[in-house]
C-alpha cells in the first residue's frame, strides 16, 4: 500500500518499499548498509514511548505464536498488548475492528449498504463509495470506542487495498494512511481475499498451513492451496459469474427483498421450496472439464430462462405480493437453483482435495470462507465432502464470513508478526497523496493444471499476485545473502 509518489520509478520504488516490508530479513541486510536499519530503529524509539513491538521481539515471539491466535499463551496485559486496526471498504461495507495479536476481537463496527442495494438491486461504486465516506470516521471510532482504546493506543493499521471498487478502496486507504501518519503507526496492506482466507486462523486455532481454502463471494470463486502468509497456489478460479453474483441475479429475478441480501434472502425462500422440482444441469461436467474451475453465467441463464417461461416477473410483482401458488413456484426456483450451484461447487472442491494432497499430503483442513459461506447448504455439503474425505471443515462463522473489519485486522496481524509492514507515512505526506489500490489483484501461483483460456484473458489488467510479489522479496534477500 505504498503511496505513489507522482514521477517516481515504480520498479525502483516498489523494490525499496518492498524490502523496507521485511525487517526481520532486513536485519541481515542492514550489514550490507540497507537504510533498513533505519525502519528498525525508528521502532525501537516508537516502542519505548509507544506500545509498539520492535521486530525482532515479533520475531522472538514466532515460535509461540505463529501457527495461529494460540489461546494456551499467558493474557498478555493490556499494556504490552499489540493492537491491530483494520479496515475494510473494499465493497459494500464500512468495517473496522481492532484484534490483538494473540487473536482476541476487542471491539467491532460494521455499517452495511443493504438499503441501497435494495433499492438500486446491486452495488453502484459512486454511492458505495459515498457511503464509505459517510460511514468511516464513525465506524472505527465506534469499533476504538467497543475495545476501550484510543488511536494513540494501537500498533499498526491494517487496511484492505484491493481487490475491489477503486473509489471504495480510496476511502479506506486515504483513512488508513492518516491514522498511520498522525501516530507514526506501520501499515499493512492487506489483500482482501487473503483476509477472507486467513480468518478461519484466528476462530480455528488448529488451522495450520498448509490447508486447502475455497472462497466464496460476491466477486471471486476461488480454490487456493494456502502454503503460508502471502504464499497461495490457485487451483481453481471462475471463468466467468462467481457464486454470489449467481445468487443475487437469482434473487433479484425472484423478486426477493434484496435489502436482506440476495444470497440470505435466496437461502431463506429455498427452504420452502423443493430442490429436485427443476432440472437445471451442474456446469463444467463431463471428460472437457477436469480441472478446479467454475462457471455460474451457464446455471444464470437458465435460472433466467425458467422465470420467464413461467411467466414470473420479480420486478413487477415482488414476492411478498405474489400469490401463495406463485410463491410455491419461486420457492422451487430458488432451491433448485441453489442445489445445482452448491453441487458445483461440491464437485470442485472434490477434484481440488485431490490436486492439493498431491501437493502437500499432509493436508488437514478445508476452510471455506467469503460472504456465500454463511449459507447453510453450503455448509453442510462440503461438511459431509470434508468427512467423507478425512479433512476438517472450517468455516468462520457467519459474520465473519461475510465482509468485515476483523478479517482485515486479523490479515494485518499475520502480516505483521512476520515482519510484513510498511513503514509510517512521512510526517508531511499531505492528505490527498496518490495511492497504490488493486483493484484487480490475484492472491496466488496459478497452478499448471489448472490453467486455462479464459482465464488467461481475464487476467488481463491485472496487478501481479501477492505470492508472485512475496516470492520476489525473499528471491532478492537470497540473492543478496549469496553475495555477500
Ligand atoms: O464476501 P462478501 O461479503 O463480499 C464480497 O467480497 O463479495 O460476499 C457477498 C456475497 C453476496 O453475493 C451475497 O449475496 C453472498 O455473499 N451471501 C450469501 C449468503 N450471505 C451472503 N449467499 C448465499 N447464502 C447466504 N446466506
Ligand atoms: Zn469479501
Amino acid at each position: 500500500m505504498a503511496a505513489c509518489l507522482p514521477g517516481a520509478t515504480p520498479l525502483a520504488l516498489v523494490l525499496t518499499r518492498r524490502l523496507l516490508l521485511i525487517p526481520c530479513f532486513a536485519r541481515r541486510l542492514a550489514i550490507s548498509g540497507n537504510s533498513s536499519v533505519r525502519l528498525k530503529k525508528n521502532f525501537e524509539t516508537d516502542a519505548a514511548t509507544r506500545r509498539v513491538f520492535v521486530p525482532g521481539n515479533l520475531a522472538t515471539r514466532r515460535s509461540h505464536s505463529c501457527s495461529a491466535a494460540s489461546s494456551s499463551q499467558p493474557e498478555l496485559s493490556r499494556r504490552q498488548d499489540v493492537l491491530v486496526l483494520g479496515i475494510e471498504t473494499s465493497c459494500d461495507d464500512t468495517g473496522a475492528a481492532v484484534v490483538t495479536t494473540d487473536g482476541r476481537i476487542l471491539g467491532e463496527a460494521i455499517a452495511s449498504q443493504a438499503e441501497l442495494l435494495g433499492q438500486w438491486g446491486g452495488v453502484v461504486p459512486k454511492l458505495a463509495s459515498e457511503e464509505h465516506r459517510k460511514f468511516i470516521d464513525k465506524v472505527i471510532a465506534d469499533a476504538l470506542h467497543n475495545a476501550g482504546v484510543q488511536e494513540s493506543d494501537l500498533s499498526a493499521v491494517a487496511v484492505t487495498i484491493g481487490p475491489g471498487l477503486s473509489l471504495c478502496l480510496h476511502i479506506g486507504v486515504r483513512k488508513a494512511r492518516i491514522i498511520a501518519k498522525n501516530h507514526r503507526l506501520p501499515l499493512i496492506g492487506v489483500h482482501h481475499m487473503e483476509a477472507h482466507a486467513l480468518v478461519a486462523r484466528l476462530t480455528e486455532k488448529q488451522v495450520e498451513f498448509p490447508f486447502l481454502v475455497l472462497l466464496v463471494s460476491g466477486g471471486h470463486n476461488l480454490l487456493l492451496l494456502a502454503e503460508s502468509v502471502g504464499q497461495y497456489v490457485q487451483l481453481g478460479t471462475t471463468v466467468d459469474d462467481a457464486i454470489g453474483e449467481a445468487y443475487d441475479k437469482t434473487a433479484r429475478l425472484l423478486g426477493l427483498d434484496m435489502r436482506k441480501g440476495g444470497g440470505p434472502a435466496l437461502e431463506e425462500l429455498a427452504r420452502e421450496g423443493d430442490p429436485k422440482a427443476i432440472k437445471f444441469s451442474v456446469p463444467m461436467r463431463g471428460p472437457k472439464y477436469l480441472d478446479c474451475n467454475f462457471s455460474y453465467a451457464g446455471l444464470k441463464n437458465q435460472v433466467r430462462m425458467a422465470i420467464e417461461s413461467r411467466n414470473i416477473n420479480g420486478d413487477q410483482v415482488p414476492l411478498s405480493v405474489a400469490s401463495a401458488e406463485e410463491r410455491k413456484i419461486r420457492a422451487d426456483i430458488a432451491a433448485s437453483f441453489q442445489r445445482v450451484a452448491v453441487q458445483h461447487l461440491e464437485d470442485k472442491c472434490r477434484r481440488a482435495i485431490e490436486w492439493a494432497r498431491k501437493l502437500a499430503p499432509s493436508l488437514s483442513s478445508l476452510v471455506v470462507s467469503g460472504g456465500v459461506a454463511s449459507n447453510q447448504t453450503v455448509r453442510g455439503k462440503l461438511g459431509a465432502l470434508a468427512s467423507e474425505l478425512d479433512l476438517q471443515l472450517v468455516c468462520p462463522p457467519p459474520r465473519l464470513c461475510t465482509d468485515n473489519g476483523v478479517m482485515v485486522a486479523w490479515a494485518g496481524v499475520e502480516h505483521f508478526r512476520l515482519g510484513m509492514y510498511e513503514e509510517p507515512p512521512d510526517a508531511d505526506e499531505p492528505d490527498d497523496v496518490r495511492l497504490d489500490l488493486r483493484p484487480r489483484w490475484q492472491l496466488g501461483d496459478i497452478y499448471e493444471e489448472g490453467q486455462s483460456e479464459a482465464r488467461s484473458l481475464k487476467r488481463m489488467n491485472q496487478h501481479p499476485s501477492l505470492t508472485s510479489q512475496v516470492r520476489t522479496i525473499l528471491n532478492e534477500i537470497e540473492g543478496r545473502q549469496l553475495s555477500t
